[in-house]
Parts: structure tokens; C-alpha cells; sequence
């Protein structure tokens, strides 16, 4: 793949979408520009109190996220809304932790399943079928991750592993294709 910009990424995943809507071939796409270390870094963004959330990419099928992590962030426990999302990483490395929510109620008793490490280059997949998460950098050290989110997701619900407490939160960004939309 000839991709000099992340901006670029959008054709060929566009393409892909429309070639096959669930996207088999995405993590092929991700992976690949994920290891050609190709230039993401006008777009990162690091904020001290949260993890920062940079739109590249958004269209009726997708929406392409850069997660910039500062070194002890981490995303509340989550789930996405029905829909899929990959995560490829780009600098660092990024733990995820899954978790089960056997019986969804008001209230929910987490059960954790299970972590994963992910070193640049790598590429994860993640849906509601398949767990909850939360997602952070490892060895006290930044992280950077690219995400996309099939179809995007405009809310989604977090999880309080101490209070089994859920809640609804709209999902925002920290810049728009470079522009600082929010710190
Ligand atoms: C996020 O998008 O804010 C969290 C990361 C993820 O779900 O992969």
C-alpha cells in the first residue's frame, strides 16, 4: 500500500466497505500501514488529565480514530454499541482487559476475563458479542493507537467495576483531522 498520509488510509478502507461491509480485510489494511510507520504523528495529541481522541476519517461507514495515551490514562470500562472496532498500534505498548457483564441490568457484576498486549504493529478486534474492555498504555510509557469503529459510534456505555454502575456517555473528539476541537 502507497499511503503517505493517515489521511489517506480513508480510500482503501472506504473501498473495503464497499467491496465487503464487514470488512474482512481491514485488519490486513491497518496492519499494513500500522508497520510502514508512515507519517500519524502532525495528528497526536497528548493531554495531561485524559487520553485524547483524534478524528481522521469519518463517513457513513466508519469512523477512524487516533488514541493518544498518556503514560497511567486509561479508557473507562466500555462496551460499542453494537458495532465493530479495530485497534492497531502505533507507538508504545497498549493493554487491553476484557471483561464479561454476565447479566445486563441496571446494574451489572463485572467479570474480568482476561488482558492482552498489543506491540506496534499489531492489530485487535473487539464487539459487544465478544466482551467489554478497557484500554491502556503499558510500563508507565505513552502509547498511540489507531481505532476504527464500524459503523461510528455516537454514544456508547461505561461500566463502574466498583459500583456495577452503567452509564451513558456521548463520545467526543479531541481534534478533527488536525484541528484542536476540545483539551
Ligand atoms: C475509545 O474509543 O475512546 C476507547 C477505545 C476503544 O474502544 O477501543
Amino acid at each position: 500500500m502507497k499511503t503517505s498520509s493517515i489521511l489517506d488510509l480513508s480510500r482503501p478502507l472506504t473501498a473495503e466497505f464497499e467491496r465487503d461491509p464487514k470488512g474482512s480485510k481491514i485488519a490486513q489494511i491497518l496492519q499494513e500501514y500500522a508497520r510502514s510507520k508512515q507519517c500519524w504523528k502532525d495528528f497526536a495529541l497528548f493531554a495531561p488529565s485524559v487520553y485524547t481522541r483524534n478524528l481522521i476519517e469519518r463517513n457513513e461507514w466508519f469512523e477512524l480514530l487516533l488514541l493518544c495515551w498518556d503514560a497511567g490514562q486509561s479508557s473507562p470500562i466500555h462496551n460499542h454499541a453494537g458495532q465493530n472496532c479495530w485497534m492497531a498500534v502505533l507507538e508504545g505498548e497498549i493493554e487491553e482487559v476484557q471483561f464479561d457483564c454476565p447479566k445486563t441490568d441496571a446494574r451489572c457484576e463485572l467479570v474480568q476475563r482476561g488482558t492482552k498486549t498489543y506491540v506496534p504493529g499489531k492489530v485487535g478486534f473487539i464487539n459487544d458479542d465478544i466482551a467489554l474492555h478497557l484500554v491502556r498504555p503499558k510500563h508507565g510509557r505513552r502509547g498511540v493507537s489507531l481505532h476504527l469503529y464500524s459503523r461510528p459510534i455516537e454514544t456508547c456505555q461505561l461500566y463502574d467495576e466498583a459500583t456495577g454502575t452503567i452509564v451513558m456517555r456521548t463520545m467526543a473528539y479531541h481534534s478533527i483531522r488536525g484541528s484542536v476541537v476540545a483539551k
